[in-house]
């Protein structure tokens, strides 16, 4: 019997079966991957397990006995721990405050004594030593990186003597450089003896950092698996329930050599982004490669109006000046953010809404809006993007996180732009809906779309583009087309190596 057992767990929302009898087991020091598709319930059962919803059945042991959780706070009180994506700090207090919060005076705020303040400064040091890591526990939280939000929040829930860590997604928005140090700070839980539970939906991680992979699918329990047994086939297998040939369509180049979509010349985003120069032909994908931070984002809402621009774009020959994203929608380019979860959800609205609001022109004739052609559009993507709903009334809040994106991603395909841009177009996407998205990328390609997908998943960026840009610190430090791209010098020049600098 393991530490931790989750037995026959039965989960439904408004009637519909969300979990049906799924099996859990986790021991201490050990990492467990929880692996399946968006919507196949991995954040329902973590929130089962951290007693923020009530489960409809099933049983819940620790070291042999039965707890119940009724409220988060019993399940804290078990040495149960949850980093949630968005992460649950105070950002005016000192990292300190925020490691210990609940173990200090009620009325905290007011401030500290002197003494109990270098007290917990001096605890926070060393739990923060402890991880590996060097933090001023004295700075506000504010001031922190994300990767830094999330080591103050894993040292939080040492201190509150977690047994079990639970991270879901952790990842999705740290760079390399941060993946591996969290791997570190997983490394050392371990040695703690902390059994931890790591959800993803990046296979490589798994490989790097599990000891063992639970499948959910549809709900249900869909393999269990020791990592080092196991394969990629197998998992994404047991995941999406057939097997994948390839992750990445065969493209042949629809790239139009003669005609020049868009040509981008000298372009600069004040403090952000330097002297930008490339074109985009109809019918091509190119490939924006740069780590997190390296100025991608910007560039992509630079292009959309969104940030401030200088220099000169041409669009079919023509020069054009885009200084607001209404004006960016009308000269026909669209934009997939990647921060879709800040700047793409309206929570309270139906799915419908979310997916046409920037659509509805397409829809209507002579002023009238036809909603049974809005109705079409909308199943079509769901469809085609495999989006897990039972109506598309239901507000898109009650969708799983993934789900939530692929409606983003719907909102745009939708608008029938002539440029896209997309921006990490498969954060947080299960490997089934990346092979639909990169197909129908491929597909946009033929009929003449100019798509700019920037990214920092390199295998990605090297399977669909036809050319290929490497940003880093905001500058372009390398070029290459699809031949002669290779993915060692494209990730040395994007960490910042110098040499063989093509500008
Ligand atoms: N509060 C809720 N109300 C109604 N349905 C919900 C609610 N929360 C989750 N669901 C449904 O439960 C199912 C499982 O969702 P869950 O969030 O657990 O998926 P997930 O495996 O975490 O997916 P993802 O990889 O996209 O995060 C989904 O079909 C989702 O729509
Ligand atoms: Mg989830």
């Amino acid at each position: 019997m393991s530490y931790l057992e989750m037995q026959g767990i039965i989960k439904s929302f408004s009637g519909v079966r969300v979990l049906n009898e799924v099996n859990f087991s986790l021991n201490r020091g050990e990492v467990v991957a929880l692996l399946g598709q968006n919507g196949a319930g991995k954040s329902t059962l973590i929130k089962i397990l951290s007693g923020y919803y009530n489960k409809d059945g099933g049983k819940i042991l620790i070291n042999g006995e039965e707890v119940h959780f009724h409220a988060p706070s019993d399940s804290l009180a078990r040495g149960i721990r949850v980093i949630y994506q968005e992460l649950e700090l105070f950002p005016e207090l000192s990292v300190a405050e925020n490691i210990f919060m609940g173990d200090l005076p009620t009325k905290r705020f007011a401030g500290i004594p002197i003494r109990q303040k270098e007290e917990i400064e001096h605890r926070a040091q060393e739990l923060l030593e402890l991880l590996g890591e060097q933090i001023d526990p004295a700075i506000p939280v504010k001031k922190l990186s994300v990767s830094e939000k999330q080591v103050v929040e894993i040292a939080r829930a040492l201190a509150k003597k977690a047994n079990i860590i639970v991270m879901d997604e952790p990842t999705a928005t740290l760079s390399q450089k941060e993946v591996e140090k969290l791997f570190g700070i997983i490394r050392k839980l371990r040695e703690q003896d902390v059994g931890i539970i790591y959800i993803t939906h990046r296979l490589e991680e798994v490989f790097t950092i599990s000891n063992r992979v639970v499948v959910l699918r549809d709900g249900k329990n869909a393999g269990f698996f020791d990592t080092q047994d196991t394969s990629w086939q197998e998992l994404v297998q047991a995941m999406i329930g057939r097997s994948l040939e390839e992750l990445y369509p065969r493209r042949t180049s629809t790239l139009r050599e003669d005609r020049i979509m868009l040509r981008v010349d000298n372009l600069d985003i004040p403090g952000l982004l330097e002297k930008t120069s490339f074109e985009l032909h109809e019918g091509e994908i190119l490939g924006i490669f740069g780590l997190v931070g390296s100025g991608i984002n910007e560039l992509a809402l630079g292009l959309f109006g969104a940030l401030p621009i200088r220099g000169k774009i041409e669009m079919n020959g023509q020069t054009i000046s885009i200084h607001s994203p209404a004006m960016a929608k009308n000269l026909g380019f669209g934009l997939i953010p990647a921060d879709r979860k800040q700047e793409g959800i309206i929570p309270e609205l139906s799915v419908m809404h979310n997916i046409t609001m920037a659509s509805l022109n397409n829809y209507k004739k002579r002023g009238f809006l036809r909603r049974a052609d809005e109705k079409t559009c909308v199943c079509e993507w769901v469809d085609k993007l495999k989006i897990r709903l039972h109506s598309i009334d239901q507000p898109i809040k009650s969708l799983s996180g993934g789900n939530q994106q692929k409606v983003v991603l719907a909102r745009w395909l939708a608008t029938q732009s002539k440029i896209l841009i997309a921006s990490e177009p498969t954060q947080g996407v299960d490997v089934g809906t990346r092979v639909d998205i990169y197909n129908i990328f491929d597909n946009l390609a033929k009929n003449g779309l100019g798509i700019i997908v920037l990214s920092s998943d390199l295998p990605e960026v090297l399977a669909l583009s036809d050319n290929i840009l490497v940003l880093e610190g905001g500058n372009i430090v390398g070029r290459f087309t699809k031949g002669e791209a290779d993915e060692q010098t494209i990730l040395y020049l994007a960490m910042g190596g110098k040499e063989k600098v093509a500008n």
